[in-house]
């Protein structure tokens, strides 16, 4: 399999079933667009060149491409003529190209690169094309594979073109197709428009191909890799298969997932040996965690390193920016933006974190707040090494408090404390002995003398 390869992904759909202000290559599974995942996944089974099919005025789309895939080449369909004349609208990366041709479809993002592999294999055995197909459980609209006696595939018929005996055939063309020929052009300029839709159908290649001599081979998978989102409720099939797969992923590497199903990654997500996650837990993008961590039941994180032995959780929130270190202890209902937590630190109960820096073994007492938000500016709390901050403390950011100070319980902290300093901020203590009783007594002759 060492011919280069060109992978060609159509975009130019519309998506109208979607109901939706973004185009539907761009609506995300696992927090990345589906344009995103089939663009991984060009790049992950031959690395090599990509150039992706939108329509005219679809410059989200194209933004999407160049953030994702830099090197990728954009063309423009101009008008929707067919999946053939979308093909042919990246004519000029066709024609400037030796090897196997991929086509993909942008709104089909569940293919594994193991599928791809078959298919080229296919190419490999002297195919000159070879077609992604699958058992469909409805077969409806999709286009059947019409095969001969001896298994060839001898035709693609799409179901507004079918006789009533080729509508009776389950196995249908998931879309995706590998061509090896010398003049991929040369097929695609003679596939017509004479049929039902009045489209230029890249279906009819398998026609072109075996009238040519050619062989046409098909590969058979599942039909949950080949689902094709059109509507929101198969955007939520295609998470739901995304994030099985991915539990399944983890799990093999090491990971324990006491409740997989109620797990959800994200396709960045990285998870080290024995991490141990509980029900409940959310990964928005960007999360790293190290060996032997713990995220506790009910946790949401995101954009967040978290160090080797951490404990993070019952109902931690932990958002970007946020790199906590090894053996850290985050308990429940804290929040943590834009903070470092050094090594052995903990901050255990109902506190806010935002832009700080604490040091290692600090302790952040219950309801500790960083404020770190004046209304306009950001600003800064720095904790150093093995610092006390006393429960129900406010830290007026920016502020630090040197290494080893203690800050008494309720303070509102405004100035630096100094290393191994007590700083304390809250009006002397009152007590008058024998109040309460007398009180008492008063209050209750009172509410006698009333009922009388
Ligand atoms: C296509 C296949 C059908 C297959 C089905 C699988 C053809 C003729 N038919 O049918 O055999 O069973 O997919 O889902 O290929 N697109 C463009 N420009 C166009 C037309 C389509 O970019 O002019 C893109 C669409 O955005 C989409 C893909 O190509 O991503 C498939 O187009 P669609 O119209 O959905 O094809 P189907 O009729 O579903
Ligand atoms: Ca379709």
């Amino acid at each position: 399999m060492s011919r280069p390869l060109l992978t060609v992904i159509l975009a130019a759909g519309k998506g109208t079933r979607m109901r939706s202000a973004l185009p539907k290559v761009l609506h995300r599974i696992a927090g990345r667009s589906m344009l995103g995942h089939v663009l991984a996944l060009a790049e992950g089974v031959g690395g090599g060149k990509r150039a992706v099919v939108i329509g005219p005025g679809m410059d989200d789309v194209r933004a999407e491409v160049q953030s994702a895939a830099s090197g990728a080449a954009v063309f423009v369909q101009e008008n929707q003529l067919g999946t053939a004349n979308a093909v042919l609208a990246a004519r000029d990366a066709i024609a400037s190209h030796t090897g196997d041709l991929l086509v993909l479809f942008a709104d089909t993002p569940l293919i594994t690169p193991e599928t791809i592999g078959k298919l080229r294999a296919e190419l490999d055995r002297g195919a000159q094309v070879a077609v992604l197909g699958f058992e469909a459980r409805e077969p409806g609209s999709y286009g059947r594979l019409v095969t001969g006696a001896d298994g060839a595939l001898e035709a693609i018929r799409e179901a507004k073109d079918a006789s009533a005996a080729e509508l009776q055939i389950r196995l249908c063309n998931s879309g995706v197709m590998a061509f090896r020929l010398d003049q991929p052009l040369a097929v695609l300029d003679k596939i017509g428009n004479a049929n039902a839709k009045g489209e230029f159908y890249l279906t009819d290649a398998i026609e072109i191909v075996r009238a040519g001599g050619g062989r046409a081979g098909v590969v058979v998978c599942d039909e949950d890799e080949v689902l094709g989102v059109n509507a929101r409720g198969e955007l939520a099939q295609a998470e739901a298969i995304w994030q099985r797969r991915a539990r399944q992923r983890v799990m093999a590497e090491g990971v324990t997932l006491i409740a997989p199903e109620s797990v959800w990654l994200s396709f960045d997500t990285v998870l080290g040996q024995d991490v141990v996650i509980e029900p409940n837990v959310f990964f928005g993008l960007g999360v790293t965690v190290d060996a032997g961590a713990e995220i506790k039941a009910n946790s949401y994180l995101e954009g967040a390193r978290i160090g080797a032995g951490a404990r993070v959780g019952p109902f931690a929130r932990l958002r970007s920016g946020t790199v906590l270190g090894r053996d850290v202890r985050v308990g429940n209902f804290v929040e943590i933006k834009n903070s470092s937590l050094g090594e052995g630190a903990k901050a255990n109960h109902l506190s806010y974190l935002g832009d700080g820096a604490v040091g290692a073994k600090a302790n952040i007492g219950a309801g500790t707040i960083f404020c770190n938000y004046d209304g306009f500016f950001k600003h800064k709390t720095e904790i150093g090494d093995g610092a006390f901050v006393g429960s129900n403390s406010a830290l007026v950011a920016p502020v630090k408090i040197g290494a080893g100070a203690y800050i008494g319980s309720g303070s509102v902290i405004t100035k630096d404390v100094a290393a191994d300093a007590l700083a304390l901020e809250r009006s002397a203590q009152d007590e008058r002995p024998g109040w309460a009783q007398k009180f008492r007594i008063v209050m209750a002759r009172r509410k006698a003398s009333l009922r009388k």
